[in-house]
């Protein structure tokens, strides 16, 4: 079927589709690839776009799962939409819509609520989750955070309030917005550790499986830390200064230096990551300059 008649035959859905700020054209561009065509419009430049798909609603989870988009992260289907010249009304009529979802009665629910920073919602977005979790009581189903049936999506834009009911699966992330969080830890040295958890967990990489990394633009540590506690050893390479608590680990060895003047071993490594604050270009190179000193066939290169 061509995209032209699937547009014509109402063969069409919307979803408020999200990525890391700064990577929205990237996940666009990803949906024209898997649709064909995209009607996009901004709601959060750089970040969240409400698009337009000539597909089925049930279809498109499916497809973009098949195709494993690396810049969208979360989608959320609009079936209810309303303009919020007058709030309270948009919020009672969507009170109303969610009250009609009879499927939602007995069972585990994650409403997730979002806004943007010119929202009509002038509080915060957890206040507004509170006032609808109340006004939804009679629908009593059983609230949770994570392990839902069903997920409740609201999104608060400037001047429209959006919302639609979905299983998790089909907002690819069943973390708002597909932000994934984790709990900040006593010691913890940088937040950069996110990227590595978030990374063994989205991936199910199980780190534990390698024996020793190579670390450049490690400081102050946060990535060493997580290897150092998964029992690898690790070389860090960075000119700046790793936090001193990692200094006294004999698993440890830290290079000062830039990591064009390191050299090491051929195949020393079973694993390098790399999380270096620099152009993308030549941080490329750097790393392709280094790829000796992984071990052949068994080269794992992260992120
Ligand atoms: C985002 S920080 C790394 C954070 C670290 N992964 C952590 O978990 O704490 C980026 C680091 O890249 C380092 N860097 C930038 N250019 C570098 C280069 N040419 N060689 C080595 N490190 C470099 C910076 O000094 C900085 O410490």
């Amino acid at each position: 079927m061509s995209t032209q008649s699937s547009w014509e035959e109402g063969n069409f859905s919307r979803f408020i589709c999200t990525a890391n700020h700064g990577f929205a054209p990237y996940a666009q561009e990803e949906l024209r690839r898997t649709f064909g065509a995209v009607k996009s419009t901004v709601l959060v430049p750089g970040e969240i776009l409400l698009a337009g798909l000539p597909v089925a609603e049930e279809e498109v989870a499916d497809k973009l799962w098949a195709e494993y988009p690396t810049f969208l992260r979360h989608i959320q289907p609009v079936q209810f939409q309303e303009n919020t010249e007058d709030s309270e009304q948009s919020i009672e009529k969507l009170i109303a819509f969610v009250l009609n979802h009879k499927e939602l009665t007995g069972t585990p629910v994650v409403l997730q609520v979002r806004k943007t920073e010119g929202s009509f919602w002038q509080e915060n977005a957890a206040s507004l989750k509170q006032l609808l979790t109340e006004k939804l009581d009679e629908l009593g189903c059983e609230w949770v955070v994570r392990d839902a049936e069903y997920v409740i999506s609201v999104f608060a834009a400037n001047d429209m309030l959006y919302a639609g009911v979905s299983r998790p699966e089909q907002n690819l992330s069943d973390w708002s917005g597909g932000a994934v969080r984790f709990q900040k830890e006593d010691g913890q040295i940088s937040r950069a550790k996110f990227k590595l958890l978030e990374a063994e967990q989205t991936f199910g990489i199980d780190f534990t499986s390698f024996h020793k990394a190579l670390d450049i633009g490690a400081a102050p540590g946060g990535w060493t830390s997580f290897l150092l506690e998964r029992g690898l050893e690790v070389t860090a390479v960075d000119p700046a200064k790793m936090d001193a608590t990692l200094l006294a680990s004999p698993k440890l060895t830290f290079l000062k230096k830039n990591a064009g003047d390191v050299r090491f071993r051929e195949g020393e490594f079973d694993l390098l990551v790399c999380d270096m604050s620099w152009s993308p270009k030549l941080m490329s190179r750097l790393v392709s300059d280094l790829l000796y000193s992984l071990q052949p066939g068994e080269q794992r290169l992260l992120p």
